[in-house]
């Protein structure tokens, strides 16, 4: 019995001992060792750490990448700068809680890891999380070692820090490899300056390239509002012990992320996986645009990135180099108009919407309020300006400025106000200006409404006696010709904007703001001089929309308003260029979303649901409710809008016709095209499903 009971035992081990190398195994203990060819695979199979060889290269490193991810994605390399020349690679921990990596040929040590810990049990562990971890088997959680995490390479993965770690001396700080072939440290790093006010700072070399701007409590002041999402989370910490920010993932998220910088573009960029297409699809990227790039403004100037020249002196200053700056070389920046004069007072000049001035030569308290900020500016005759530290709940804190004010931009979407230091007497002359602004304003006001007036009382007038010519039964080839012919006069109530405005608002339709390529033209983003953001659909001249069409667009949906509709903003017309200009909705169009896996998943039951009862909200209006009674005829997840809430918005009315009220069973072919619409919004509920 004993002895049977003995060998069952034995069998048991046996078996047990090897499954466990049959399976890959995600650590090390001191009395093994791992050989290039061999690797260790973290428990739920999501990373891999082995031996690689970059691009041609033929040397080779000790690295992590994704197990799952066909593209050979490496995210941390060990030996960077020490290569091993062949393939005689040989990882283990010594016995003094080192990780050793050889090589077995030349016996010698190519990288160690130099843990100061020691521990009579170390393990080395390749974590879920990408974190490769040497940690005390006997002491739990707390028996950390060192973890890779700590020392950086190109790739910030989720929950890794980037910044300061004051007490054990760690600068967490990316740095680009050299190129395709070669891991070892490029010139293009980035990490958090630690000054008084830290931020994030990407260098090229020893000069600065990129800031984000100081965090105000809810993001970097240089960047546009994160909003809340159901993907990840953003947090920045600054205390005496730790300054860093990091990004994690929702619990529920699943999707694969990384930001890395690029050495061949010099950008951060911010990647996610994509299953279906089984690429990485790039995100975001930063520098977003040039007004992005360390100062190139010079002092005390401020870019603005739709501008032209995107350059221009704040308020009261003027170029220190007129003839540099008219070559558009604003290097040496501006200066002030008037001097300072502290002895006889000065005062402040409000600024809004700005990315904060470079923070090295700035002073803080986080207990100041802003009136308190502002006397102490203006006790110290070199302070320059002066911001509230924290933007949550109507203001905290003081940060004053020392020096010349560099690399400011404005926002847009976003930004901060700025209090800029001026001679006494240019205050004055800004709230004399103001007044005097508001006095034309208001004169302007009053003609406009006068001037209204006598038009409507006209129009009306007109109105009234075209309506007596119309019959009562109206056809569609009858209201086709009216548009035709007697359009003219609805034109009058739409806003006509001059080719030049649209011109400027989308950079001269610069292909950055194209927004894709409609069945009648590009779409471009652009924002206008006050601050509008409009999406201009071009019409090509060659595509199958005549004049008349046009204007059937345009005459349908000025006369259409629903909140599940497009808003029509208004057109320009100028020579052959025809143009119609809408709202602009920031979240694309639906397509961008259900035929998406990765971004398919932002969108919950609540959410999608919500998209399809707007749909069936608009439609509803379209086919009853409004005046017209129209028939999109091309109602496609590519022609619904989404705003920043996510709502939906019907667009692209060029083919609709009007549906006379009194022949809804008269045209047969197009009730049937009214079918495969609504079947195709099926399609959208059978997404649904499939999540
Ligand atoms: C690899 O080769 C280079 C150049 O021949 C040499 O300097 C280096 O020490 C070698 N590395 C190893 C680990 O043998
Ligand atoms: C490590 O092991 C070597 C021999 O393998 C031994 O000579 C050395 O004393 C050990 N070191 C420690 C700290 O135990
Ligand atoms: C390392 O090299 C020695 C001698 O060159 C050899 O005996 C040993 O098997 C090698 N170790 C490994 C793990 O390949
Ligand atoms: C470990 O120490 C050696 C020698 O002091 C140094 O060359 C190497 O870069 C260090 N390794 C790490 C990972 O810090
Ligand atoms: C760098 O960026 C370019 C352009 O976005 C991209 O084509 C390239 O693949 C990127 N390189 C790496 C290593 O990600
Ligand atoms: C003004 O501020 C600067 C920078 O913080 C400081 O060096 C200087 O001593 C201050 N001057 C006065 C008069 O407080």
């Amino acid at each position: 019995m004993d002895m049977i009971l003995a060998f069952v035992f034995i069998i048991t081990k046996l078996l047990l001992f090897l499954f466990k190398f049959s399976t890959a195994l995600d650590s090390i203990s001191p009395s093994e060792f791992m050989i290039d060819g061999k690797t260790l695979v973290s428990e739920k199979g999501t990373f891999e750490l082995g031996f690689f060889s970059p691009g041609i290269s033929k040397k080779s490193y000790l690295g992590i990448w994704y197990k799952n991810i066909p593209v050979r994605t490496i995210v941390w390399v060990a030996n960077r700068r020490n290569p091993i020349n062949d393939s005689s690679g040989l990882l283990k921990v010594d016995n003094c809680s080192d990780i050793v990596l050889l090589s077995n040929n030349t016996n010698t040590v190519v990288w160690s890891s130099n843990s100061t810990k020691k521990a009579s049990s170390p393990i080395l562990q390749l974590l879920d999380s990408g974190n490769l971890v040497l940690r005390d088997k006997n002491d739990g959680r707390s028996g950390l070692l060192w973890q890779s995490f700590d020392y950086p390479c190109d790739t910030m993965l989720p929950g890794m820090k980037i910044g300061w770690d004051l007490r054990a001396g760690f600068d967490w700080r990316l740095s680009s490899w050299k190129s395709s072939d070669d891991p070892s440290p490029g010139d293009f790093t980035m990490g958090i300056e630690r000054e008084s006010n830290p931020e994030v700072v990407a260098w090229k070399g020893s000069k600065k390239h990129y800031r984000s701007g100081p965090w105000n409590g809810v993001g970097f002041s240089g960047s546009t509002e994160v909003k809340p999402n159901p993907v990840f989370y953003f947090t920045f910490v600054s205390n005496n012990i730790e300054v860093y920010y990091i990004f994690n993932l929702k619990s529920e998220s699943t999707v694969i992320t990384r930001l890395v910088l690029n050495h061949t573009t010099s950008d951060r960029q911010c990647y996610t996986w994509n299953e279906e297409t089984q690429t990485w699809v790039l995100q975001v990227s930063v520098p977003r645009d040039h007004c992005d790039n360390y100062g190139l403004c010079g002092a005390n100037a401020n870019c603005i990135f739709n501008a032209i020249p995107v350059c221009q002196c704040l308020e009261k200053f003027k170029p220190k180099s007129p003839e540099e700056w008219n070559k558009m070389d604003w290097s040496q920046g501006c200066v002030r108009n008037k001097e300072l004069d502290c002895q006889k007072g000065d005062g402040f000049i409000k600024f809004d919407g700005l990315k904060l001035p470079d923070a090295t030569h700035s002073w803080v308290n986080k207990d100041m309020n802003l009136k308190e900020c502002k006397a102490k500016c203006l006790g110290n005759c070199s302070c320059m300006a002066y911001s509230n530290l924290d933007i949550r709940g109507g203001g905290s804190g003081c940060a004053n400025w020392f020096g010349d004010l560099m690399d400011i931009r404005l926002v847009p979407g976003g930004g901060q106000e700025l209090y800029i230091r001026m001679h006494a007497s240019e205050i004055g002359d800004r709230e004399a200006k103001a007044n005097m602004k508001i006095a034309a304003i208001a004169t302007a006001v009053v003609g406009l409404i006068l001037g209204t007036l006598t038009i409507s009382y006209h129009v009306s007038k007109e109105k009234a006696k075209s309506a007596e010519n119309t019959s009562s039964e109206r056809t569609e080839n009858d209201w086709k010709n009216d548009t035709n012919n007697g359009g003219q006069k609805e034109d009058m109530e739409l806003p006509l904007f001059a080719f030049s405005a649209i011109a400027d608002a989308t950079n001269n339709f610069s292909v950055n703001n194209k927004l894709g390529e409609g069945g009648f033209g590009p779409v471009y983003r652009g924002k206008l001089e006050d601050g509008l953001e409009i999406a201009v659909k071009r019409l090509s001249r060659c595509s199958g929309q005549g004049f008349s069409e046009f204007k059937n667009e345009v005459i349908l949906i000025n006369k259409l308003q629903h909140r599940n509709l497009v808003k029509l903003l208004g057109c320009c017309s100028q020579r052959e260029e025809k143009m119609l200009i809408y709202e602009y909705m920031p979240n694309r169009s639906l397509d961008f979303f259900i035929f998406d896996e990765t971004k398919g998943r932002l969108l919950d039951w609540s959410r999608r649901f919500n998209i399809i009862s707007g749909i069936a909200r608009g439609l509803l209006y379209l086919h009853q409710d409004s005046r017209l009674r129209i028939i999109h005829r091309d109602l496609k997840a590519s022609n619904v809008l989404l705003d920043d809430h996510m709502n939906p918005k019907i667009s692209d009315f060029g083919l609709a016709r009007m549906f006379v009220a009194d022949q809804t069973e008269g045209d047969t072919s197009r009730v049937r095209l009214h079918g495969t619409r609504i079947r195709y919004r099926w399609s959208i509920l059978s997404e649904i499903r499939c999540l």
